[in-house]
């Protein structure tokens, strides 16, 4: 996610501005820049970088070169376009009128691009950003006859924005020919006012609590849908149709540490709440609608319609997670868009000589996009001429620019090396291609195609449900964290649910842990079932209920202790296991995306019960860049 800073006040802003955006470098960012108004300067300032933050510092004297007393900062974290200083944030209007910074993402924004271009505007980059901020520009150009007074004219420019934009956002705005005064607006990304006193005395806007703690623990949320207005002296709230409103000032208790991970102890598990956020990010926009029709639009990769009706096989390929976001892919792919899949270990595949088609394509999964054998499995596929989608969070990340195509995942930085939101976006993302594939191949009709985007835009909004059951996981976690074996079992789906609720156990809190095919226990494995066992049991498929249960008994019988895991209304289950965590309904296709929030969360509150550090496991890195 990308960082903003701002400032209006009585000392010098620049460098503030810096000290800010080093306190949220944890978010992650690609580049950085800076836009201020000094009140005798002929126009706002603006100094961008690529890279880290101490190249702007190198160019600013660490902001002291850079004269004024109001301006915004932002740390990018690219999702549209490049990595680059062009991309950077702040983005101007050609003079300069309003600089702008955000964080989210703007989804309607190449419908406003086109818009603005036929009225005139020249676009210079590739991002969503610069839609609005031309966007902004036009609307406060309209106003510029109206009569009204500058805070009003710019309060009508920033609500019509606000009507116009489908998306998430924070804005920090300045407007240059309103030197002194800092507008905020903001819908579903944070962003604070900070009330500076003494030599500081003046107000800041924060993407999060972090950037203002070495000037203020004095703050106010900006509410959803909400603008502010902020002089040195003077702070002002309005509501979309610019109506002033109250707002309580909050003294934040916490220390900086804790502030980064946004009160949660550890990365992990404000990650794991920032699932339902990543998804919704991930499936929006490329959800069109038009005249209560609804559609996936996956244009931005490339591949056509009619290309992707020719895929004649799928072969998903990547490592730990990414591998397991490939099994369960390949389980809605087929049996929606009945294309044949297959799904490989990267370290694997890259030394089997696989079989290509050359009418197949090649899905590489990753979320640092850096994975060296993930790497390497994309350039074996390129060599050999097969087409290949990335499926990638990192922007501009190696597999992203090298893939033909690539279908970003909008989760944001993942800091904990146990991957949770990009597990789930990296699936949200392969619905997507599943439904779009099963569509373009005419394999579903209409009404199928419109229930499963149904279920999509849903999940969002039941993986917080899931969350809520967090409680009852950390006691059974608190009872089982002694436990030196732990089997997952599940069939289908609930197979693939297994491995990733594995592979969490395992990485952080160093149990012996092994999925294992329900149906395959008998042939071998079921021997090691012993009194105390703990046997984690998937049901979430309808289909295959009553087989898993029946292997949930029979492990039962020789002494195991079982967690069953399943959707609402499949209380039979109870007849059969010690404790149970329910999911909500969904698409028995996507309930992947709702079972592995319990694995979760278990495997996290088991790891915090051993005292271990979550979110830095032994052994282990957030990027595997070697063999
Ligand atoms: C998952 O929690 C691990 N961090 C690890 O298995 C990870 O999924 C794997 O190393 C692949 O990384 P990538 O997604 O960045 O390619």
């Amino acid at each position: 996610m990308c960082g903003i800073v701002g400032y209006v006040g009585v000392s010098q802003a620049a460098p503030i501005l810096l000290e800010g955006l080093t306190r949220l470098e944890y978010r992650g960012y690609d580049s950085a820049g800076i836009a201020v108004r000094e009140e005798t300067a002929a126009h706002i300032e603006v100094v961008k970088a690529k890279g880290r933050l101490k190249n702007l510092m190198e160019m600013t004297d660490s902001g002291h070169a850079v004269r004024g007393c109001c301006g915004v900062g932002h740390t990018r974290w690219a999702t549209h376009g490049e990595p680059s200083t062009n991309n950077a944030h702040p983005h101007c209007s050609q003079d300069k009128r309003v600089a702008v910074v955000h964080n989210g993402i703007i989804e309607n924004y190449q419908e406003i691009r086109t818009s603005l271009q036929r009225k005139g505007y020249v676009f210079r980059t590739q991002t969503d950003t610069e839609a609005a901020a031309l966007l902004l520009d036009s609307y406060y150009a309209e106003g510029a006859q109206s009569g009204l007074a500058p805070r009003e004219r710019a309060l009508l420019a920033i609500h019509h924005l606000m009507i116009r934009v489908r998306g998430s956002y924070a804005l920090g705005i300045l407007f240059g020919d309103q030197p002194g005064v800092l507008y905020a607006a903001r819908k579903d990304s944070p962003l604070i006012v900070g009330c500076c006193a003494g030599e500081l005395h003046g107000h800041m806007i924060a993407s999060d609590v972090p950037a203002v703690l070495g000037f203020t623990r004095s703050v106010v949320y900006i509410g959803n849908d909400e603008i502010a207005c902020l002089t040195k002296d003077e702070l002002h709230i309005y509501n979309i149709d610019c109506e002033e409103i109250e707002k309580p000032v909050v003294e934040i208790q916490w220390d900086a540490a804790a502030a980064e991970k946004d009160g949660y102890e550890h990365f992990m598990m404000k990650e794991i709440h920032e699932q339902p956020r990543a998804v919704r990010d991930t499936l929006s926009p490329r959800i069109k609608e038009d005249e209560g029709r609804r559609w996936i639009d996956l244009s931005e990769t490339g591949i056509s319609d009619e290309e992707l009706a020719g895929v004649s096989r799928i072969t998903m390929v990547g490592c730990g997670s990414a591998y397991h976001v490939a099994c369960a892919a390949r389980v809605v792919i087929e049996q929606l868009a009945h294309v044949p899949c297959e799904v490989d270990l990267a370290s694997e595949f890259r030394y089997r000589d696989p079989i290509l088609e050359e009418s197949g394509l090649v899905i590489l999964i990753s979320q640092s996009g850096e994975t060296a054998d993930s790497l390497a499995a994309l350039r074996l596929c390129k060599a050999r001429g097969v087409r290949t989608l990335a499926v990638v969070t990192v922007v501009g990340s190696s597999i992203a620019r090298e893939a033909d195509a690539v279908l970003y995942t909008w989760a944001g930085p993942e800091i904990s090396v146990a991957t949770t939101k990009a597990y789930s976006t990296q699936l949200a993302a392969l619905y997507l291609v599943a439904v779009k594939l099963a569509a373009v191949r005419g394999a579903i009709d209409g009404v199928r195609q419109a229930q499963l985007i149904e279920e999509m835009l849903a999940l969002p909004d039941k993986i917080e449900r899931a969350l809520s059951d967090k409680e009852r996981v950390q006691w059974f976690a608190n009872k089982m964290a002694a436990c030196k074996d732990v089997f997952f079992i599940g069939r289908g789906l609930d197979y693939a649910i297994s491995l990733e609720g594995s592979l969490k156990l395992k990485e952080i809190s160093y149990i012996h842990s092994e999925a294992y095919a329900a149906g395959e226990l008998k042939h071998g494995t079921i021997s090691l079932i012993e009194d105390g066992v703990l046997v984690v049991g998937v049901a979430t498929q309808p289909a295959l209920f009553e087989k898993v249960v029946s292997n949930m008994t029979e492990v039962r019988s020789r002494g195991a202790y079982l967690f069953g895991l399943t959707t609402y209304g499949q209380y039979a289950i109870e007849d059969t296991v010690n404790f149970t965590v329910y999911v909500p309904r969904t698409e028995a296709l996507f309930a992947t995306s709702l079972a592995v929030v319990p694995l979760q969360l278990l495997a996290y509150y088991i790891s915090c019960a051993k005292g271990l550090d979550v979110d830095k496991p032994r052994n282990l890195a957030k990027s595997v860049t070697v063999e």
